[in-house]
């Protein structure tokens, strides 16, 4: 069976959660792609290289999940021959045998315009940056910056912006559990596999 669920949003929307979620309720294989760019970041030097060299030890470095490597990660991904490097992997797992979830900034958009199910997942910037901070911990002040900035980026870069597909379900989860914005996710699932 060829089925995508394609995620996208916002830094700290919940995306991870909904996705690996769904994941394991049906089987399907996941990919977090936002890890994808934080390893091109975070290996330094020339992005474009680090893009066309990455393999699957990269993406298991422990310092990819700090703001610093969010950071680092946007800035390469708004290059346009970085999104492409990538964008094979991406699309073949996609639409891999046994069903897949990616959750990402592009993937109902670029990725895979295809997919069965496309779920656009935000919340306030204010709700997002206190779940972050929850992470990481510090300034949270300074983390709402950096979310702020990153959003700014995302949404404002030429190649693959940040944008919900017209067909995307819109979750909102600003006033909303974890629980309830999974809840919702399956549904869509459920409802599309009949
Ligand atoms: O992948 P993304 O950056 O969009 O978000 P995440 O890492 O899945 O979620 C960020 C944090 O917010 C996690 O600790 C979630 O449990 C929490 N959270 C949420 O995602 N959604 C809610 N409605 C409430 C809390
Ligand atoms: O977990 P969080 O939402 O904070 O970030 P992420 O999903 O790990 O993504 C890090 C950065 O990678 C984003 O701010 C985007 O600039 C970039 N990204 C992208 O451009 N396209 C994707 N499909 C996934 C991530």
């Amino acid at each position: 069976m060829i089925f995508t669920v394609a995620i996208d949003g916002p830094a700290a929307a919940g995306k991870g959660t909904i996705g690996r979620t769904l994941a394991a309720r049906f089987g399907f294989a996941h990919l977090d792609t936002g890890l994808l760019y934080r390893a091109v970041g975070a290996k330094g030097g020339d992005p474009l290289a680090a893009a066309r060299s990455l393999v699957p030890a990269d993406l298991e470095r422990g310092d990819l999940r700090s703001q610093e490597a969010g950071q680092a990660a946007s800035r390469v991904a708004a290059i346009p021959e970085v999104r492409a490097a990538l964008a094979a992997f991406q699309k073949d797992f996609a639409r891999r045998e046994g069903g897949a979830v990616l959750d990402g900034r592009d993937i109902g958009t670029v990725i895979c315009p295809e997919a069965e199910v496309k779920l656009y997942i935000t919340a306030s910037a204010e709700v997002r940056a206190h779940r972050r901070w929850l992470e990481v911990g510090g300034d949270e002040a300074k983390v709402l910056a950096e979310v702020r900035e990153r959003d700014a980026r995302d949404m404002g870069r030429a190649d693959a912006p940040l944008r919900p597909a017209g067909d995307a379900l819109q979750l909102d989860t600003s006033e909303m559990s974890i629980d309830e914005a999974v809840a919702k996710a399956v549904s869509a699932v459920e409802a599309r596999l009949g």
